[in-house]
């Protein structure tokens, strides 16, 4: 009885064992992208024309060569020593793989099995960075489009960050001083992509300018403007309103003589015509005077 019990459990443990090495038997023994080509690394050294040469994929014949002639598959696909080239690898042509050499009295010389993976094609990465001054840092991110199983790695000028292998990157400002170019590559077991070089620029937001005088550059030049403009203005009146000034006064004194010389010689017309004349004509400088200093505002 007890007999029998051992007996049952070795059973049900080999039947366990089988099944952890059938398991095993999925993993792959090589690893290619969709559309690439793979050769799988079959050798023969003495294959010959009286050789059969076999391969099948999942049990599936997909080459045959006897007697030199090939029945099934390409002849140009197999090389020398008895490889296989698959070429634009499709998530189809994974599984099992096996080559078969038969000697002429058909007995095995060799043969060779293996388990193919095919994987989407790794992404190309792009960097995307971001400049944090708070924490002093520059955060480089490796973007990819879908980044399931994929390996990253980082260089910095050309040499390899060996410990850098997350999708992120933070790197002090202090070491971004000079033009550091940053790279990241994508893996995967069936192939690798490197991103374009970036060189983060990180310009610190100009040393503590005190919070009131925060005005943009365009408000500066607007305020500036308008200063200048004001300047002007007070000069040009100044002048115009001194020449005027010193201009009415000899106006005034030619006028009062010019009156006494009315009083004195001219007696019967009446003074009306005078005084207003001699007004306009001191408007008619002061525009002129005004015009002039205009002009060499101007010029200068
Ligand atoms: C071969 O088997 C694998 C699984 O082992 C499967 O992914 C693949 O599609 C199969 N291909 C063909 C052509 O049967
Ligand atoms: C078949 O041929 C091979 C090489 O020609 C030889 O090594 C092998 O012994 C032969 N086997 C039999 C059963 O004749």
């Amino acid at each position: 009885m007890a007999c029998f019990a051992v007996t049952l459990c070795v059973i049900i443990l080999s039947g366990f064992i089988n099944q952890l090495s059938a398991a095993n038997k999925d993993t792959c023994d090589l690893y290619s992208a969709v559309g690439q080509s793979l050769m799988l690394p079959f050798v023969y050294e003495t294959l010959g024309n009286t050789h059969v040469l076999k391969w099948t994929h999942n049990n599936t014949l997909i080459f045959y060569r006897h007697q030199g002639k090939v029945s099934v598959g390409k002849a140009e696909d197999v090389s020398a020593s008895g490889s296989l080239l698959l070429k634009n690898l499709q998530f189809s042509s994974a599984g099992a793989y096996q080559a078969n050499v038969l000697h002429p009295n058909n007995t095995l010389a060799k043969t060779w099995n293996g388990q193919v993976c095919v994987m989407d094609k790794v992404p190309k990465p792009q960097i995307t960075y971001v400049c944090d001054f708070k924490s002093g840092a520059v955060k480089l991110d490796c973007k990819v489009a879908k980044p399931q199983d994929l390996a990253f790695s980082w260089t910095l000028d050309e040499k390899t960050l060996t410990s850098e292998t997350s999708q992120t990157l933070s790197i002090s400002l202090a070491q971004l001083k000079g033009e550091r170019s940053f790279a990241c590559s994508a893996t995967n077991k069936a192939g690798k992509e490197r991103s374009d070089t970036v060189r983060p620029i990180c310009k610190s937001p100009s040393p503590s300018p005190p919070p009131l005088l925060c005005f943009t550059s365009k408000t500066v030049v607007a305020v500036a403007a308008g200063g200048i403009s004001l300047i002007l203005f007070l000069l040009i009146c100044t002048i115009v309103i001194c020449c005027c000034h010193r201009r009415s006064k000899r106006q005034e004194r030619l006028r009062e003589k010019g009156e006494l010389r009315m009083i004195s010689l001219n007696k019967r017309e009446p003074d009306s015509t005078g005084p207003s004349q001699l007004g306009s004509s001191v408007s008619n400088f002061c525009f002129d005077c005004f015009k002039v200093s205009l002009y060499r505002l101007v010029a200068w």
